[in-house]
């Protein structure tokens, strides 16, 4: 027998991946460092399809069609290395070797520089959906070459997850390591959307007074409209969930220390170098950040806030709805500037990225899932060319009419003292965007003062600097 497909790698994901291929009618051949793991997805999972156990790398490789199909699922980094390292020698020109981790993108590139030398196919690919996608459908992020699409793209589409309208949730992002590129950014947006529904809870709860139960309702309802998402789903189901060892909610009882992997990390690190404000996703990273940094936040438990007051049930109400509004449009930011990042990435990187297509591979399987893609997918339709979301006409008429609620919010926030750091940088880079001065202008006139860093002018063209220490005259450099 030879398998269409193979995966190294049986860790849940890789293991879930695996089934997947096999429950639609592939042979793959699966192989793991370990050997009893490889066993005991056949044994557990053989009768889902047809799996060939590889123990050595050379069963493994042997095993495979030509052109070789191997897609790795180890961890990011050194592993990755390691494993390219163990099988390359065995492959031949043609081959392609597909990373499904969540590898950084410049490792996917030296990685793919490498292996194209050898005439090997590296496969970047970001894979999104977490266990339960990977086994019924994840969202897939593939860069690489074209040439290894044309030969993988059936594949990936056939175990992709599918939007509403039947389309798969997968295409050829661009070349390299595009696919990583995109995947990180979606991570980052991910971090950003997880923030802004947190800030949607503790006002709910420190301003409105509502419990967790109640909260997981108003989600719920919220889930019914435009924010229809999973992050919103799941986000009911975790407010409402009541710890069985103490009687409280379950949100109670867990450690309030945000952890991350580092993909969203990449996001703001890789944005500051192409110099794009991501300003939301920052401060999405900073908030995990500060909430682990328990010795200093015991340090200031007790500095001094404001009074707390709570509101009357029917004001409750009201706010609730605000908040709403506030979400929806510090939303709206959130991916304004994440697809800005990814159209300056592939500017940058020669990737010729379709937004539109990335929006539409985003709207089933992975993490950020939400009826929100579509309205994202349209706006790229009408306009291929759209510079930012937030030109787009649908979404500025949505925040217009959510700003004087999105402002009051973030007054009840400031007000009571509850920390709003993803809806206030959402407002504050839409107020800068929109701004027709900004005091960029007297950053640049201190520049000139102490460093003779000169300006430009509105009025005429050129370099100017002004005598500052001198007579104040102006010279042109
Ligand atoms: C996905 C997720 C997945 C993973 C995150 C978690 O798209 O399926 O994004 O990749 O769950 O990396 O990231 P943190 O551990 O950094 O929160």
């Amino acid at each position: 027998t030879s398998a269409q497909i193979g995966v190294t790698g049986l860790a849940v994901m890789g293991r879930n991946l695996a089934r997947n291929f096999a429950r639609n009618g592939y042979t793959v051949a699966v192989h793991n460092r370990t050997v009893s793991r490889t066993k005991s997805l056949v044994e557990e999972f053989g009768h889902e399809g047809d799996f060939v156990a590889a123990e050595t790398a050379e069963e493994f490789v042997a095993a495979l069609e030509r052109p070789r199909r191997l897609v790795v699922m180890v961890k990011a980094g050194r592993p990755t290395d390691a494993v390219i390292e163990e099988f390359a020698p065995l492959l031949e020109p043609g081959d392609m070797i597909i990373d499904g981790g969540n590898a950084h993108f410049a490792d996917t590139r030296r990685r793919e520089r490498e292996l194209r030398e050898r005439g090997i196919h590296f496969v970047g690919t970001g894979i999104s959906g977490g266990e339960e996608g990977a086994l019924h459908g994840p969202s897939i992020m593939p860069g690489g070459s074209k040439e290894s699409y044309e030969s993988l793209g059936p594949m990936l589409e056939k175990i992709s997850a599918k939007a509403a309208d039947g389309a798969p949730c997968v295409t050829h992002v661009g070349p390299d390591g595009a696919g990583h590129f995109v995947k990180m950014v979606h991570n980052g947006i991910e971090y950003a959307d997880m923030q802004l529904i947190g800030e949607a809870y503790q006002l709910l709860r420190d301003v409105a007074g509502y419990t967790p139960a109640q909260i997981a309702d108003i989600f719920r309802t919220w889930n019914t409209g435009r924010l229809d998402s999973y992050l919103i789903e799941i986000t009911a189901e975790v407010l409402s969930h009541v710890d069985e060892a103490s009687g409280k909610p379950f949100v109670d009882v867990v450690v309030d220390q945000a952890e991350q992997k580092g993909t969203g990390r990449w996001t703001v690190q890789i944005a500051l170098d192409l110099g794009v404000p991501v300003s939301g996703i920052a401060e999405a990273v900073f908030a995990r950040s500060l909430s682990g940094h328990a010795a200093l936040r015991d340090a200031s438990r007790g500095l001094s806030g404001p009074k707390p007051s709570a509101l009357g049930e029917s004001e409750a109400a009201a706010f609730a709805d605000r908040v709403e509004q506030a979400l929806y449009a510090s939303k709206i930011v959130s991916y304004t500037q994440g697809f800005h990042e990814i159209a300056a990435g592939s500017e940058e990187y020669d990737w010729d990225i379709d937004l539109g297509a990335v929006s539409a591979i985003w709207r089933g399987g992975c993490i950020i899932r939400a009826a929100f893609l579509d309205r994202i997918r349209a706006a790229y339709d009408a306009q291929p060319g759209l510079p930012s979301l937030l030109s787009d006409e649908t979404f500025a008429r949505e925040i217009a009419e959510a700003q004087d609620d999105w402002r009051e919010v973030l007054v009840a926030a400031t007000r009571q003292g509850v920390p709003t750091p993803g809806f206030a940088a959402a407002l504050a880079y839409y107020d800068a965007l929109r701004a027709p001065r900004l005091p960029a202008a007297l950053t640049q006139g201190q520049r000139d003062f102490f460093g003779a860093h000169t300006y430009r002018r509105v009025d005429r063209d050129g370099s100017f600097h002004t005598l500052w220490g001198g007579d104040r005259s102006e010279v042109s450099e």
